[in-house]
């Protein structure tokens, strides 16, 4: 009975979705049967006017001109109800066929109430916690105009080299796939033209993040079956929550830049995925396809439109090429009329067409921006994706007496804590860690506070991260002069906490580095504080994994708290001082050294694995670092810890399409309640195609009180053993499978089965 009622409103809910589609089209058909071609190349041009946000190298010149002539579809990088009500004003009054625009902002991790970079929160394992970010940032955008939002960003990244892994969610395709579905989720809701809910774009299509040596824009090659396996999926998993639009990426796919790509953005993205929704280019990405050597302005263009395209972010190689190109026969009308429908239909979708100021407000910005609930959420939620490095002798949590020295030059600075990509953030918001500390710790901890040491003393490396305003001042004072006063903080204290690391622009768009340690001045700054003997707490701030080989030899305890957003300092005291207890876990290997670039976890095997730790001559390993990272995958501890145990399944000899269930028991066998993340991993030793060593393909975060023990299950079906084989099919094949459920990426409780 209960199944045929739901069988009767799934028939239901399809056939108001048809009926829905039936009227879209039928509107937008009308409409376009009133358009002339320029109207509808018109629609295609997004662009930024300057004066707001900038991202990328040129603006757009005379928009309200543009606007005027219907040569514009949408724009971005502009924020406010005022404002944008104006520019509305211009495309639904003054314009021939009334076509409203849709306003677009790179809401990448939170709006004013910035929350931590992407990478952080991804440590957080934590599916409601990421989800709820994005649905405060859709709360906050679209209280000031935005309906569109250039986010998640989803590429896989294995080279932390590049700035951009700040900005996404680490290396492994399992846990980024969950990732992109939770964003797209907390955006969109089930319906993205609900006025407080927006259209999300997944970016940046496709590859992005294996640009060659981590250096930004760089090209990508790599074969099919590491796209299918490592790449693709995430994207694929936002297509699959319903996301509205896509971005593609700057680099080359297979010899052909993505933007202009017709396998990518054609057979694979809309026949195979079956993806219906708009197109968008990165920021003069169609423009620089003639840098990649693609040909001139009218060429690439109509390229990119052949390909699948619909919208020219700024560069405006749409609006000044595509017509001559339909009279050359270079392009079809049909192209322009696919490219055009699917903009339309996108901000039908948005109900724009009901009413073009849906999202323009003048009274929500005051009642739903940066107000204290989002700021409490901003810090639970920072406090979340803290990973606890080391911890010797239970250095953490500090205790709430004594004398604390607070140095570095990310101790007591407001301009680092919001990260990269904090577009709409006011660095004025951020809590700075002197300011948290002392909120937290209550009356009995003294505090003295040093600087210590600039970000760095390298001039020329301060003036490339200082683009966007100050971010790594050199300091007037000498930098034995601060390094002193550090050690006279240091030498009156019981316990020293160093906040070292980053600028939050070291990392980011167009911020690769070759060298991703903590810049020297501080490392000759936490040298000297390891030499007083006292001990030492290192909290890091970083946008990448960086290496950190002598710090975590030599303090005693260290804490990577990212780029923490708008409530950093609260977060960070609430997390030292035992008022929550870290819980993340890193996504992305921290390597050794530079030199081991890439290393992450599900690597291949090789003809000549190295087995143990040693050296061995003719095997796959270095004369001088080992293959394995300093910190692997999913690794991360606590102030309780927990001990795994009594790993069992239901059935070790399954057939056919059979579910089973993997089990271990967790304890907390520490003296705090604490959470884990419980990692299920699955190797397949024997198949037709060589396999990864390993892949992450289930995790549970679990709380546990001190003592408790609870059993933790993971259900296993045939789909998590599937792969793409030589002819790129998804399949499994059966045979011994090692589950591994455990701690991180290295450490677990093994049990192997037989799968028939
Ligand atoms: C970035 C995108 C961003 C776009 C618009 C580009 O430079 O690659 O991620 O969405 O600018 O600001």
């Amino acid at each position: 009975m209960k199944k045929l009622f739901f069988s009767v409103l799934i028939i239901a809910s399809i056939k108001t979705q048809a009926q829905q589609d039936m009227k879209m089209k039928s509107f937008v058909g009308g409409l376009m049967s009133r358009m002339t071609l320029e109207e509808k190349i018109g629609q295609l041009n997004l662009v930024v006017p300057g004066g707001g946000t900038v991202t990328g190298a040129v603006v757009s010149q005379d928009v309200d001109e543009k606007i005027r002539k219907g040569n514009v579809g949408g724009l971005f990088g502009v924020t406010g109800p005022e404002r944008l009500r104006k520019i509305q004003d211009i495309a639904v009054k003054n314009t021939r066929l009334h076509i409203p625009l849709i306003f677009g902002l790179d809401v990448i991790h939170g709006y004013r109430t910035v929350f931590p970079i992407p990478l952080g929160l991804s440590a957080s394992w934590d599916m409601a916690l990421i989800e709820n970010s994005a649905r405060i940032a859709a709360t906050e955008a679209t209280a000031d105009g935005i309906c569109w939002a250039y986010s998640p960003m989803v590429d896989i990244a294995r080279d932390p080299r590049w700035g951009r892994i700040a900005e996404g969610s680490g290396e492994d395709p399992y846990l980024g796939s969950r990732i992109a579905s939770a964003m797209v989720k907390g955006y969109q809701g089930s319906d993205y033209s609900k006025g407080n809910t927006l259209m999300a774009c997944v970016k940046h299509f496709a590859l992005y993040g294996a640009a060659e040596g981590g250096r930004d824009y760089n090209s990508v090659d790599m074969s099919r079956i590491k796209m299918y396996e490592y790449y693709l999926p995430p994207y694929k998993a936002a297509i699959d929550a319903g996301v509205g639009s896509i971005m593609t990426s700057f680099n080359d796919v297979d010899a052909v830049p993505a933007t202009g790509n017709k396998w990518l953005l054609t057979d694979l993205l809309r026949k195979q995925w079956g993806f219906r929704g708009l197109v968008v280019s990165d920021y003069t990405a169609v423009n620089e396809m003639s840098a990649h050597g693609l040909g001139d302005l009218q060429a690439v263009s109509a390229q990119a439109l052949r390909a699948g395209l619909d919208m020219d972010m700024v560069g405006e190689g749409f609006l000044t090429t595509l017509k001559k190109s339909l009279q050359e026969g270079k392009v079809t009308l049909q192209q322009i009329n696919d490219a055009c429908r699917r903009v339309l239909e996108t901000k039908y979708k948005l109900g724009l067409f009901e009413d073009p100021y849906r999202y323009i407000n003048e009274a929500r910005p005051a009642r739903d921006i940066l107000t204290p609930a989002t700021r409490a959420a901003a810090r639970d939620i920072a406090a979340r994706t803290f990973v606890l490095l080391k911890n010797n002798r239970q250095t953490l949590p500090l205790k709430k007496s004594g004398t604390i020295a607070l140095v570095g030059p990310l101790a007591n600075s407001k301009n680092n804590m919001l990260g990269t990509w904090a577009v709409s953030g006011n660095l004025n918001d951020a809590v700075t860690v002197l300011d948290g500390m002392k909120n937290v710790a209550g009356n009995d901890v003294k505090i003295i506070y040093a600087k210590g040491a600039n970000i760095t003393n390298d001039t020329a490396l301060a003036k490339n991260v200082n683009v966007f305003g100050p971010r790594a001042e050199i300091d007037a004072q000498t930098p034995e002069a601060m390094q002193q006063e550090a050690l006279n903080a240091a030498n009156q204290a019981d316990v020293v906490v160093a906040v070292l690391g980053e600028a939050s622009e070291m990392s980011g768009e167009s911020a690769s580095r070759s060298d991703i340690s903590i810049p020297e001045c501080q490392q000759q700054l936490l040298k000297a504080l390891v030499k007083t003997g006292k001990p030492v707490v290192l909290v890091v701030m970083n946008g990448r994994p960086l290496t950190l080989g002598w710090e975590a030899q030599h303090v005693n305890a260290m804490l990577d708290v990212w780029f923490p957003g708008v409530e950093a300092g609260n977060a960070i005291a609430d997390a030292l001082f035992g008022n929550y207890n870290p819980s993340g876990k890193i996504t992305a290997s921290f390597p050794h050294n530079v030199g081991q670039i890439p290393v992450f976890y599900n690597h291949k095997n090789t003809g000549r694995p190295l087995e143990g730790k040693a050296f061995q001559k003719f095997k796959s390993d270095y004369l001088d670092v080992p293959n394995e990272p300093l910190f692997p995958f999913g690794f991360g501890l606590s102030y309780t810890t927990f001990s795994y145990s009594n790993i069992k399944v239901s059935n070790a000899q399954p057939a056919g399409n059979e579910t089973i269930t993997a089990s271990v028991t967790l304890t907390n066998t520490g003296s705090y309640a604490g959470e884990e993340v419980v990692q299920l991993y699955i190797t397949d030793p024997v198949a037709s195609v060589t396999r990864s060593v390993k892949d992450l393909k289930g995790f549970q975060k679990i709380k546990l009180q001190p003592g408790e023990s609870k059993e933790i299950s993971f259900r296993i079906s045939p789909e998590q053993l599937k792969f793409f084989n030589s002819d790129l099919k998804y399949i499994w094949e059966p045979g011994e499978f090692i589950i591994q459920i455990g701690t991180n990426s290295e450490d677990g409780e093994k049990i192997t089965i037989n799968w028939k």
